[in-house]
């Protein structure tokens, strides 16, 4: 599992015990924290692990070693889930020089207390291993401000910290010739299919702000020959790289697939009632669709459906004369997230004065959405001919 080529080996761990990743984000097939060496007559270390995984971690390194030492440790993303073993290897070997940029250090030293023997790259500087070259490209807000991703010149690999990265620890083989889903009981004709909805999660919960800065480092790395993509979530790409690749930059761009994402909340069950009535009439047409309720279900996959899907239907009653809690929540989400180019619909029940619909619709505006409905805004108990879904799906379809 863990020999890349003969100069890249991988020493990362799967994390199958964190449930909720950030505190917020489901793991139903875990994660991987991604860690790679590259040996040559010096020894460079990509990142590093999430610090509860420290006995494994430094046991994958150490074996990979054999008792050699390390030059250098990059560091690529300085977010927890890679940096927080840091101060271990140090501990473990003294001699390591740390690489990262001028936005680095000061996260080097807040979070792991380390100030010394840092070595500060700019952009397109390299460090030679012996015959192999490593060369460095600031990719900042890829997700946070320091990113920078490392590229393996003579093997034509790039370590690309989160991006391209995915939810779902990897069963079997590390590169996607092989790897699996870990726990997955779906057929998948591939690596790449049975890692995209948990790719597309990964990326709208966690890095589907960042759409712009995210197509800015496509395009500087477009230059680039690249043939192996080493995330830090996820396989490591090669085979299905041309699918990753354009995957990501179509989420980037915020392009939807053409169907719909219905979202919705519920206090009694009469916005449910609509939502279901809006999901039969989609059936009836064939549309793709997916419902999310936002009263039994986590948020995360609801943001994975709104990048999918063109077309938006969200349903909340009026609650204390506004939009109803954790749909308030959730919208405030998608426009946290700059989602652009979706058509958006709203529906929902009251009981003696409605809000939520021309508060929901007035969220949608300021994302620039085009809303293909005044919505449909009724009171207490759902009927069809109180909130007329056949109309709005003939509308939406
Ligand atoms: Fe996987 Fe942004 O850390």
């Amino acid at each position: 599992m863990s020999k890349i080529s003969e100069k890249i080996r991988y020493v990362g761990v799967n994390d199958l015990k964190t449930t909720a990743f950030e505190g917020m984000w489901p793991l139903p097939f875990g994660v991987s924290y991604n860690s790679y060496l590259v040996m040559d007559e010096k020894v460079a270390l990509i990142d590093t692990a999430e610090v509860d995984f420290a006995a494994e971690y430094m046991e994958n390194v150490r074996k990979e070693l054999d008792g050699r030492k390390i030059d250098y440790m990059v560091v690529n993303h300085m977010e927890p889930d890679h940096s927080s073993l840091m101060a271990l290897v140090r501990e473990a070997y003294p001699d390591v020089r740390i690489v990262g940029n001028a936005k680095t250090v000061p996260m080097i030293r807040g979070y792991q207390g380390v100030t010394d023997n840092i070595h500060v790259v700019k952009d397109g500087e390299s460090i030679s291993l012996g015959g192999s070259t490593l060369t460095f490209y600031m990719t900042p807000m890829v997700h946070w401000p320091e990113t920078m991703m490392t590229y393996f010149n003579e093997e034509k690999t790039l370590f690309s910290g989160d991006a391209f990265g995915c939810f779902g620890a990897v069963d079997g083989e590390v590169t996607d010739a092989g790897a699996m889903l870990f726990g997955s009981t779906a057929a998948a004709e591939n690596t790449f299919a049975a890692f995209r909805e948990e790719m597309r999660r990964y990326y709208s919960n966690i890095v589907g702000k960042y759409g712009q800065t995210v197509q800015s480092a496509l395009k500087k790395l477009s230059g680039l020959e690249i043939s192996r993509v080493c995330s830090t979530h996820g396989p490591v790409w090669e085979k299905h790289l041309p699918e990753v690749v354009g995957f990501y930059d179509r989420l980037s761009r915020y392009e939807g697939e053409k169907g719909v994402c219905i979202v919705y909340a519920s206090m009694y069950g009469n916005t449910a009632s609509a939502a279901k009535a809006l999901a039969a009439e989609l059936d009836k047409r064939g549309v793709e669709y997916a419902i999310h309720n936002l009263c039994t279900e986590n948020v995360s996959y609801a943001y994975r459906d709104v990048f999918k899907y063109d077309t938006l239907i969200v349903g909340s009653p009026t609650y204390n004369n506004d939009i109803f809690p954790p749909v308030y929540n959730f919208m405030y989400g998608v426009s946290a997230r700059l989602v652009k180019n979706r058509r958006f619909a709203a529906f929902g029940s009251f009981t003696w004065a409605g809000a939520s619909v021309k508060l929901l619709n007035e969220m949608a505006a300021k994302c620039g959405f085009d809303l293909v409905s005044d919505g449909l805004s009724f009171p207490q108990a759902y009927s069809p001919d109180k909130c007329d879904m056949s109309a709005l799906a003939d509308r939406i379809q």
